[in-house]
């Protein structure tokens, strides 16, 4: 598939207004997408659990207008900066949705988690946009299939933020081009192709809230400091190996293995970002304690808790159901003073 593929061969019908809703979920990397080239395509491929009770639900009702126009509300609220953010993010879409700007449109969205949290809802924000534009695309006669209108969903998602083109699919998604996975492409995510052990179909993500703030510098900031950073191949190089050996582990059920990219990976992305021209650090001291922690626990207790981190403080503990007892155990009792204010998120993958 190329670009060309996602351009409508068949004028869209006009419609005097109508409503599409979508809800998408957010998701949690295993290997890193951390840099990028040309317009949002990925220097590395990725993959990603997507998540259940993470997700952003997003209405828009449309009306045909001479003055193509966008409204953002989140949470009944009117967002002006988001509003023109979505705005140039449609605009960019008129290649492969040509109706796009024959249109106004007023955006509801609202997402399960506190804006405030730290967690990123980017990719879940964007994800649903995407699924809410190829609903409007189908009704105004743009002809799918169901496997079509996921990729493109993905495709779209993808020029918003890149992360999000992962989050249109359920399960594991894998987002660029690796030789591993014939299927795979920088453009759009695609679904994990291979049977999954059962071990890795119940994996429990809960997701401590150290840094509730805003962070300070952006995801798009950070990839942009990619270009020209000394270890920038060999990290392309290292991740796309990962990619590969993880592969290899979802399908052979190796946890331990796992546990081992896993957290080489989350701290591989925040060695990029400290030996960035200019360095930074989004980590907090807490942030440090509760690895150092789990390390301490891993060793004395004989369980499979891994953690993974996103560009910012948060941590993420994954863990087999299983297991779910002596480890909540060990969260409650140990990590979760470390905490902003004693919160956290229980969430796990959805399939
Ligand atoms: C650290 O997808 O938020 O979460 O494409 O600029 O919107 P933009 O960046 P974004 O970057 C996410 C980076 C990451 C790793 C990942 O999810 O793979």
């Amino acid at each position: 598939m190329n670009e060309e593929n996602f351009i409508p061969t068949h004028s869209h019908k006009e419609v005097a207004n109508g409503e599409v809703k979508a809800r998408c979920s957010s998701n949690i990397a295993l290997v890193k997408y951390w840099g990028k080239y040309d317009f949002q395509l990925p220097a590395n491929p990725s993959i990603s659990y997507t998540l259940t009770n993470s997700f952003t639900e997003t209405s828009i009702t449309f009306k045909k207008s001479n003055d193509f126009s966008v409204e953002l509300y989140l949470d009944n609220q009117f967002q002006e900066k988001f509003s023109s953010k979505i705005y140039t993010y449609f605009l960019s879409l008129k290649r492969f949705l040509p109706f796009i700007d024959s249109y106004s449109y007023s955006i509801y969205t609202k997402n399960s988690f506190p804006h405030s949290s730290g967690i990123a809802s980017s990719a879940s924000g964007f994800g649903a946009l995407a699924k809410c534009l190829m609903e409007m695309s189908e009704m105004l006669g743009e002809i799918t299939t169901e496997e079509f209108k996921l990729m493109k969903a993905s495709f779209l998602a993808r020029m918003g933020s890149g992360s999000a083109c992962r989050s249109i699919y359920s399960g594991l998604a894998i987002w660029g081009k690796n030789s591993d996975i014939p299927s795979s492409s920088d453009l759009y995510a695609v679904s994990f192709p291979f049977e999954i052990a059962p071990i890795f179909k119940e994996m429990q993500d809960t997701i401590l809230l150290v840094d509730e703030g805003q962070k300070q510098v952006s995801s798009t900031v950070g990839h942009s400091l990619m270009n020209g950073h000394p270890y920038a191949d060999l990290r392309f190089k290292e991740a796309s190996k990962n990619l590969s050996d993880m592969s290899q582990v979802l399908q052979s059920g190796d946890l331990e293995q796992f546990g081992k990219i896993v957290e080489h990976e989350a701290l591989s992305l925040h060695a990029m970002m400290m030996t960035s021209s200019p360095a930074y650090i989004l980590f907090k001291p807490n942030t440090l304690a509760i690895l150092d922690k789990i390390w301490k626990f891993r060793r004395e207790s004989n369980t499979h808790l891994y953690f993974t981190l996103d560009a910012g403080a948060n941590v993420h503990l994954l863990y087999p159901e299983k297991e779910k007892g002596l480890i909540f155990s060990f969260i409650k009792n140990d990590l979760l003073k470390y905490t902003e204010n004693g919160n956290l998120i229980l969430d796990k993958v959805i399939f």
